[in-house]
């Protein structure tokens, strides 16, 4: 079979165009931590108040220096609020509902995921630049899902140890 060779240039090119588009996704997966959700550890939605990391959500700094924040998503607010993290730590957040889909973005940043009731969303990233967020549920979720936001606080450092 022969092709002809302007239309061997196409073939290439778009051999090309393939490579380059998941060469794009692998770089910006591994190297700039833009993934899916991947974290697929269920929880009762109905049964929030017996759980001990959910009944009360709150910051917890480990005595290693790591940081967790659980968070429940209700209509119409996000628990705690506000949250308050330290600047230039890894901060694990860990995130349920307790009624339907919401949504949890930290406005300006790339901290974006879904919070489902039923499981628990987690992703952990570090926040080099002091100040307050915006935290909003990019998920409709009733009649006053435009009103759902949270406040984060990220905190400057006190003298390292
Ligand atoms: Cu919660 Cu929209």
């Amino acid at each position: 079979m022969s092709v002809e060779f302007y239309e061997r240039i196409w073939m290439w090119a778009a051999v090309v165009l393939l490579v380059l588009f998941v060469g794009t996704i692998l770089i910006t997966a591994t190297g700039q931590a833009v993934h899916p959700p991947s974290h697929m550890e269920t929880i009762d939605p109905g049964a929030l108040a017996d759980s001990p990391e959910f009944s009360n959500p709150a910051v917890t700094v480990h005595s290693d220096g790591t940081v967790v924040v659980s968070v429940v998503a209700q209509m119409f607010s996000f628990s705690p609020n506000p949250i308050e993290v330290p600047a230039n730590r890894p901060v694990t957040f860990r995130l349920t509902s307790a009624d339907v889909d919401h949504g949890f973005e930290i406005v300006g940043t790339n901290a974006n995921a879904m919070v489902l009731p039923g499981y628990v969303s987690q992703f952990t990233m570090t926040f080099t630049k002091p100040g307050k967020y915006t935290i909003g549920c990019n998920e409709y979720c009733g009649l006053l899902h435009h009103n759902m936001t949270g406040t984060l606080v990220v905190k400057e450092q006190e003298s390292p140890r």
